[in-house]
C-alpha cells in the first residue's frame, strides 16, 4: 500500500524524531531505566497515601486522627506533646485534623476534586470554638500552618482552582485561629504559653514552662498570615518571641530546650539539634527566605556557625551545656534527621551527605529509625524506641537528591517505602512502630505521616509540583509560595524568582527554594571550594597572623582557628 505523499512525510519526520529521541547519547539507557523507576515509585507513593487518607476518612473523619489497628479515631489535637495527658477536654469531637494536614498533599498528587471537597467541608463544619486544650506549637505547624498553605494554593490565580467560587474561606478560619492565639503571649516577657484553651485562653494555672521550639517556630505560619490579612499583630508577637528567645542565646551563641516564659530563664541548659529546638533553627533560615529580612539570616548564621562548632562530631551531632559548650548526652534522635535538609537550603551539601549517609546505616540497622539511639554506647534507648512513622529522613533525602541528582537518592528512597509497606502498612492504614526491635505496632496514625512523609516521597520520584513555583516546607511540609511581594528586603545573598515573569521558561526549574542556596558554594583565589555557610575567610589571604582574630572560621571542621607562636592561623590547638 501507497502512503500518500504527505503522511509518507509525516511519518519520516515521526521515525526521525523517534531516532534521534532513542539514539540521542545524553539520553543513556540508565537515565530510561531511572525514569521508570522513579514512576513506579512515585505510583506507590500514591498507593501509599490512600490507604493513609481512605482509612483515616472511613474511620476516623472528622475526628482528628485515625487509629489503623482498631479502625476507630482519636480526637489528639489536645494530646500532641501533653505526654501526661493532662487537662484532657469533656466535651470534644476533633478537628479533622488529618484532613487539614492532608490538603497540600492532596494537590502535590493532583486531585483538585478532593482537595476543593475538603475545603468545602471545612468552610461550613468546622469551627475553632471548642472547649479543648491545646498545644500552641503543635497547632500552629498543623493546623494553622495547613489551612495557610491551602488558602495560598486554592487562591493561586493560575491554577484557576475553584474558578472564581473560592471565597477565601480558609484564611477566615487560620485568621480565627491566629486571634485565638494571641492571649498566649501576653507573659512578662512575650514568649507565648506552650497552652491555650482554644475557647476560653489561658488556662488558670497553666504551666510557664515551654520549649525553645514553641517559642521560636511560630514566624512562618503567623508572618504568612499578617502578610495575608494585613493584621500585623500575628507577626509582631511571634517576631517580639523570637527576638526575646534569641536574646537569651549564652555567650556561644548556643540556646537551651527549655524555659520559663513569665521569668525568661533556661530551664534546661544542654541543647541539641533535636527534639525541642529543631525548628527553631529551621524557622531563622526559612523566614529569612520567605520575608527576605536581613536580621533573619544574621540570627540564623550565628546559630549556624554555633551548631557546627559545638555539637558536631565527624557527621553525628551531639548535645551539649549552652553555657560552657561541653558536650552532654551523645545520643541521636530521629528528629535531628531533618538537619541535612536544612543544610542542603544554604548550600552545605557534602555536609549534609555524610550526615545523611550515617542516618541511612541506622535505618538500615533496623528497618526504620529508632526514636534515641545512644551514640556512646551504640545501642537503643531503653525507652525511646519507637517509630511513629516520622518523615525527616525522607524529608532530608529529597533535599539531597534535588540538590544532587545522583540516583543514589531514589534508592534510599526506594528503602524507606520497602520498610514502611513491610513493617507499618496495616488493613485500616499504616500504623506506628511501638519498638523497632520487635517491630511491634501501636495503634496510632499520625497526621504528619500524610502531611510530610507521604508528601516527601512522592516529590523525591515527581517533583512536577515544584516546578510551577518556589516554595519553602513548614516544619509540617506545608509549602508556602516564595513571594516578592512579602520581601521587605532583597537578601543580598540570592535572588528571589520574579515568578510570574518566568514560569514558564526554562530556568523555573533552577529556581526552585531547592537550588535557591543562600549560601553558594564559593571558590576562593586559591581554587579551593569552600562549601559552608560557616566558613569565615581570615582577616589576611597570606594566613599569617598576629592574634587569633586575623584568623576566620574554618569551612570544615567550622571551628574558628587561632594564631600559633610561629603566626600562621591553623585548627590544631583544637585538634
Ligand atoms: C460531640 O459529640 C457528642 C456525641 O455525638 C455530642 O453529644 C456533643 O454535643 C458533641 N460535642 C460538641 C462540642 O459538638
Ligand atoms: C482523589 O481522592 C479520592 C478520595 O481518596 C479518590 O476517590 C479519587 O479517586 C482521587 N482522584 C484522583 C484523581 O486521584
Ligand atoms: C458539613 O457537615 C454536615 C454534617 O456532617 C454535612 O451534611 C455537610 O455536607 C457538610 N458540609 C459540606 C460543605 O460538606
Ligand atoms: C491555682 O493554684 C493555687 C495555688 O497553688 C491554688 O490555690 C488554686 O486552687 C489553683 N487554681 C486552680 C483553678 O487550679
Ligand atoms: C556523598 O558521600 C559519598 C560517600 O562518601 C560520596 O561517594 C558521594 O560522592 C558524596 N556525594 C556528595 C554530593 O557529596
Ligand atoms: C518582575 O515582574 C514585574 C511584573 O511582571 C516587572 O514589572 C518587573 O520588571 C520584573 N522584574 C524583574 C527584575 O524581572
Amino acid at each position: 500500500m501507497m502512503f500518500p505523499r504527505r503522511n509518507y512525510l509525516t511519518c519520516l519526520m515521526l521515525c526521525l524524531f523517534l531516532l534521534l529521541t532513542f539514539f540521542d547519547p545524553s539520553v543513556s539507557h540508565s537515565q530510561i531505566r531511572w525514569a521508570a523507576k522513579k514512576k513506579r515509585m512515585r505510583e506507590k507513593v500514591r498507593k501509599m497515601f490512600y490507604h493513609a487518607y481512605d482509612n483515616y476518612m472511613t474511620h476516623a473523619f472528622p475526628h482528628d486522627e485515625l487509629k489503623p489497628l482498631t479502625k476507630t479515631y482519636t480526637n489528639s489535637l489536645s494530646e500532641l506533646g501533653n505526654l501526661k495527658l493532662e487537662h484532657l477536654p469533656q466535651d470534644y469531637n476533633g478537628s479533622a485534623l488529618t484532613l487539614i494536614e492532608s490538603l497540600s498533599s492532596l494537590l502535590i498528587m493532583g486531585n483538585n476534586t478532593e482537595f476543593k471537597r475538603a475545603v468545602l467541608w471545612l468552610s461550613e463544619n468546622l469551627t475553632f470554638d471548642v472547649d479543648a486544650r491545646i498545644n500552641l506549637f503543635e497547632c500552629n505547624i498543623r493546623v494553622l500552618g495547613g489551612l495557610v498553605s491551602a488558602h495560598l494554593l486554592a487562591s493561586d490565580s493560575s491554577n484557576n482552582l475553584f474558578q472564581g467560587t473560592y471565597k477565601n474561606q480558609l484564611l477566615v478560619l487560620a485568621e480565627d485561629l491566629g486571634n485565638r492565639f494571641l492571649p498566649a503571649f501576653n507573659t512578662p516577657t512575650g514568649l507565648p504559653f506552650a497552652w491555650i484553651n482554644l475557647k476560653y485562653g489561658v488556662m488558670e494555672n497553666e504551666t510557664t514552662e515551654t520549649s525553645t521550639s514553641g517559642c521560636g517556630s511560630l514566624i512562618l505560619e503567623m508572618g504568612a498570615l499578617s502578610k495575608l490579612t494585613g493584621d500585623l499583630r500575628y507577626e509582631s508577637v511571634a517576631l517580639r518571641a523570637l527576638r526575646k528567645l534569641w536574646s537569651m542565646r549564652s555567650s556561644l551563641n548556643l540556646v537551651g530546650t527549655t524555659l520559663d516564659v513569665a521569668t525568661g530563664e533556661w530551664i534546661e541548659f544542654s541543647s541539641g539539634i533535636g527534639a525541642g529546638v529543631d525548628s527553631f533553627y529551621e524557622y531563622l533560615l526559612k523566614a529569612h527566605i520567605l520575608f527576605g529580612r536581613e536580621d533573619f539570616w544574621r540570627m540564623f548564621h550565628s546559630a549556624y556557625v554555633a551548631v557546627q562548632k559545638y555539637f558536631r562530631h565527624g557527621s553525628w551531632y551531639h548535645e551539649a551545656d549552652m553555657r560552657t559548650g561541653k558536650a552532654t548526652y551523645w545520643q541521636l534522635t530521629s528528629l535531628q534527621a531533618f538537619w541535612p535538609g536544612l543544610q542542603v537550603l544554604i548550600g552545605d551539601v557534602a555536609a549534609a551527605n555524610s550526615t545523611h549517609r550515617e542516618f541511612f546505616h541506622l535505618w538500615e540497622k533496623f528497618g526504620v529509625l529508632p526514636e534515641r539511639y545512644l551514640l556512646d554506647y551504640q545501642m537503643l534507648h531503653p525507652t525511646e524506641k519507637y517509630y511513629p512513622l516520622r518523615p525527616e529522613f525522607a524529608e532530608s533525602t529529597f533535599y539531597l537528591y534535588q540538590a544532587t541528582k545522583d540516583p543514589w537518592y531514589i534508592e534510599v528512597g526506594e528503602s524507606i517505602i520497602n520498610s514502611l509497606n513491610s513493617y507499618t502498612k496495616v488493613e485500616g492504614g499504616f500504623a506506628s512502630i511501638r519498638d523497632v526491635k520487635t517491630m511491634e505496632l501501636e495503634d496510632h496514625q499520625h497526621s504528619f505521616f500524610l502531611a510530610e512523609t507521604c508528601k516527601y516521597l512522592y516529590l523525591l520520584f515527581d517533583d512536577s509540583f515544584l516546578k510551577d513555583g518556589n516554595y519553602i516546607f513548614t516544619t509540617e511540609g506545608h509549602p508556602l509560595p516564595v513571594l516578592r511581594a512579602w520581601h521587605e528586603k532583597l537578601p543580598e545573598t540570592y535572588i528571589p524568582s520574579n515568578w510570574t515573569s518566568i514560569k514558564s521558561q526554562q530556568e523555573a526549574y533552577r529556581i526552585s527554594a531547592m537550588s535557591m542556596q543562600v549560601c553558594p558554594a564559593m571558590t576562593l583565589n586559591s581554587g579551593k571550594r569552600i562549601e559552608s555557610a560557616c566558613h569565615v575567610p581570615d582577616a589576611r589571604s597570606d594566613h599569617r597572623c598576629f592574634s587569633d582574630e586575623d584568623c576566620g572560621v574554618d569551612s570544615t571542621a567550622c571551628r574558628r582557628r587561632s594564631c600559633s607562636m610561629a603566626g600562621y592561623c591553623g585548627l590544631w590547638l583544637f585538634i
